[in-house]
């Protein structure tokens, strides 16, 4: 249901445009108007104008914009009706629908407390002079400080848990969110002890989680919050909601392994800066990253394990139709250190200096080989040829023409001209298996019944519909139970592992092999009856009560609408088959 028409008129007269805008814009008054720096593209002169009168805030260059409703849909990237709902709120206006996503959970309230109570302490405690001289010494000033909220977690075994506890907080609440630990004695206590603590945000800027690095001689330099409800490493990103404003302007972002490297690119005046927190980067934070920016450029550490990871995010970046440039630093630094050894100048000299993917793969794949080894020419071919696969053709040329050089090879036997067809296909998705905490039993249960839909063909018409596209936990068996019904059981009655092998692309291949024709389910031969179906039906159709189920929803739906297409395409293929025999019978 819309909301109606005047209550949106109303919400855009009377908020204060102005007072809406200046957290984005930086305004100055120029007559009736206030002018700024546009902040939906990359502005140099002030080109975003706001009309108190005409209640519009707008840019004139790119025409981004218009009424206080569409302003703040478009600034935090939220609905229309969102928009609208949030701002209705201080106005006292009542809509009459529920539109708000209030999805707030006491867990925030929580970790918000801690934070204030970290950060308090580092300003307020004798061990807190020491933390902040650490912090100095690594060259933080006390500005730096406070924009990343930073604080210290005390000695004292129980101390936040002590505080929470008499703000009113539920022990079990706290351990929920993964602050507090129980012994067996039944005494807490708090999961970071003398640790400096970087609050986590996610998209919608709540603390979410803590990362805590030892001051002490602690054996783990870096303890996290574990995965709570809240706290999902895999979606999150480091400073990524304290940056969107500067991401949001200079519409790139610039991706780091850790804290002090988004830390030092902010003191560098790189304020576009967002870490993984030293994990690999994630399909989802990859599509994180391209809601806000076009570009991204990786900054992960210069020694070797950056270099591998940098090369398995390229494609994870590049898919989401981001462009992709790397740093390389020199001696294997990370950018903070880079900067302790040669200063801020030098560091973004350092930056401006990037390589494309190309470049930096072909560099890669090239490191530590002897091209005058016939093995090592092999395997420097075929990672080469790997990555220009599906790329556009005058950069695959200038690769193939490049390794040709190198191996002192000829074009031709490094890319027959009957091949070089094939390589125009585009890149497929790189794999990504998609790991929602769906727990094993539904996954494990899945894969049974899929192994019975190829066992016992008669039953795969049953399985298949009481499933549908509904009860799913792995993306993949998914997959591969469509392309069984759509696909192999279109055409024939029997099962025949060699036959559906060959439907299947080279990716869904591993996938059969790896999640399926693997496991003690396709090597024991027992039979299907009907009690052993139904009890697996039965767990599957409960998996909607499984947390973690809510989040595959969506990514079910986008798999089934391209299933359904092939589905499409096979039918029109059929029909096609059976109208050409026609002609030929005829
Ligand atoms: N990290 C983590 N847990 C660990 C180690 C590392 O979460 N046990 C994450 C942190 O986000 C860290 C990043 O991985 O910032 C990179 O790790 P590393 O390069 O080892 O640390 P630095 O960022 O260089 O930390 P420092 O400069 O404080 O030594
Ligand atoms: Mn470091």
């Amino acid at each position: 249901m819309a909301i109606p028409r005047n209550l949106i008129d109303e919400i855009n007269e009377k908020t204060d445009i102005v007072a809406l805008v200046s957290p984005y814009v930086n305004l100055t008054k120029r007559g009736k108007n206030y002018m700024g720096q546009c902040p939906f593209h990359d502005d140099k002169s002030p080109s975003f104008s706001v009309s108190p009168e005409k209640h519009l805030a707008k840019c004139m260059a790119c025409g981004e914009g218009g009424t206080a409703t569409t302003f703040y849909s478009k600034i935090k990237q939220i609905s229309f009706d969102q928009a609208a709902a949030e701002l209705a709120i201080p106005l006292g206006i009542k809509l009459d629908i529920d539109v708000v996503k209030n999805d707030d959970r006491p867990e925030h309230a929580l970790m918000k407390e801690a934070g204030i109570f970290y950060e308090y302490y580092l300003h307020n405690s004798e061990s807190g002079k020491l933390a902040l001289a650490y912090l100095a010494k690594r060259g933080l000033t006390m500005d730096d400080i406070k924009h990343f909220q930073i604080g210290l977690a005390p000695k004292e075994k129980s101390a936040l848990y002590q505080i929470l506890s008499t703000k009113g907080f539920d022990v079990n609440l706290m351990m929920d969110a993964g602050l507090v630990k129980t012994r067996e004695d039944g005494s807490y206590y708090d999961l970071m002890n003398y640790r400096i603590t970087f609050p986590i945000h996610d998209e919608a800027g709540r603390i979410v989680g803590f990362s805590g690095r030892t001051l002490g001689d602690d054996q783990v330099k870096y303890l996290n919050t574990p995965e709570t409800d809240i706290f999902h490493k895999g979606d999150t990103l480091y400073h990524l909601s304290l940056a969107q404003r500067d991401i949001r302007m200079s519409k790139k972002i610039i991706l780091h392994e850790g804290f002090f490297d988004v830390i030092a690119s902010y003191k560098a005046g790189i304020k576009y800066g967002v870490a993984t927190m030293g994990t690999a980067l994630t399909k989802r934070q990859a599509q994180l990253i391209k809601t806000y920016a076009n570009r991204v450029i990786i900054a992960y550490d210069g020694d070797k394990a950056g270099q591998n990871a940098t090369i398995k995010a390229i494609p994870l970046l590049q898919e989401v139709g981001l462009r992709v440039d790397i740093v390389s630093l020199k001696e294997q630094l990370d950018p903070d250190d880079y900067i302790q050894k040669y200063g801020i100048e030098s560091y973004q000299k350092a930056i401006e200096d990037t390589k494309d993917p190309y470049q930096f793969g072909y560099q890669y794949y090239k490191q530590g080989l002897d091209l005058k080894n016939a093995n090592d020419i092999n395997t420097f071919k075929k990672n080469v040829l790997f990555m220009l696969k599906g790329q556009d053709r005058s950069i695959r040329e200038i690769y193939l023409k490049k390794l040709s050089e190198d191996i002192g090879a000829s074009y031709d036997s490094v890319m027959p001209k009957t091949s070089y067809e094939s390589y125009d296909i585009p890149k497929k998705e790189t794999k990504v298996t998609i790991k929602k905490d769906v727990a094993t039993k539904f996954i494990r249960a899945e894969r049974e019944l899929l192994v019975a839909m190829m066992r016992e063909p008669s039953l795969a018409q049953r399985i298949d519909q009481t499933l549908n596209t509904q009860f799913v936990a792995d993306m993949d068996l998914f997959k591969i139970r469509a392309t069984l019904m759509l696909g192999y059981y279109a055409k024939y009655d029997t099962f025949d592992l060699e036959t559906f092998e060959a439907m299947l692309s080279e990716d869904e291949k591993i996938i059969l092999d790896t999640k399926v024709t693997s496991h003690t389910e396709w090597r024991s031969h027992f039979t299907y009856n009907e009690d052993a179906i139904t009890r697996l039906l039965d767990l599957m159709v409960s998996i909607q009560d499984s947390k973690a189920y809510q989040s595959l929803l969506k990514e079910i739906k986008d798999v089934n609408e391209a299933y359904t297409q092939t589905l499409l395409v096979e039918k029109q293929k059929q029909l096609k088959n059976k109208l050409s025999k026609r002609q030929v019978d005829v």
